[in-house]
């Protein structure tokens, strides 16, 4: 096994502004990440062996988004026991609320961590599979926290500027 990375997946070129969310905030990071558009209904087979190749070569968690009817995660999970986390993209008319449910709602014994709709889910997606590797790579830990830190530090000054400008 090589050394850990995170896998993004995606079922269209239309999902990448969207998922390139998640892999920025990996490569801020510092974690390994591949990125792949491949589709649960338009390219069953690349995906499955994919996602077999991927953990083979060491890949730890699997971020996978899609619209529309959104299976992509549900059949990321059904072919790896590594943790999946399923980003909902609002690509259709129903604006991602059938993405979401799509998503959601795995059957008992193949789970998907569920994250918001679109971008601020992509972003989460990444932060949550910082934090589920933080458990074993402490330097990791160190940059997730600082990164929270940094955003409360970012709150407060707002808060600052408002209220000088009330005065
Ligand atoms: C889903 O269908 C994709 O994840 C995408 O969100 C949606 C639309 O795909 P395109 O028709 O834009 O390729 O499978």
């Amino acid at each position: 096994m090589s050394s850990p990375f995170v896998a993004i997946l995606m079922g269209s070129e239309s999902d990448l502004t969207v998922m390139q969310s998640a892999a920025d905030v990996l490569k801020r990071l510092q974690i390994r990440y591949e990125i792949k558009i491949t589709s649960a209904h338009r390219t069953p087979s690349v995906t499955q062996n994919y996602i077999s190749d991927a953990e083979a070569r060491g890949c730890q968690i699997f971020i996978s988004g899609a619209g529309l009817a959104a299976h992509l995660a549900g059949a990321t999970a059904a072919h790896t026991t590594m943790p999946v986390i399923g980003v909902p993209i609002d690509s259709g008319p129903l604006s991602g609320l059938d993405a979401l449910l799509s998503t959601v709602q795995m059957p008992a014994g193949i789970p998907v961590a569920t994250v918001a709709i679109g971008k601020t889910g992509a972003k989460n997606a990444a932060y949550l599979a910082a934090q589920i590797l933080s458990l074993a790579d402490p330097e990791l830990a160190a940059r997730v926290k600082a990164e929270r830190s940094a955003n409360a530090e970012k709150v407060q000054a707002q808060d600052k500027a408002l209220q000088d400008s009330l005065k």
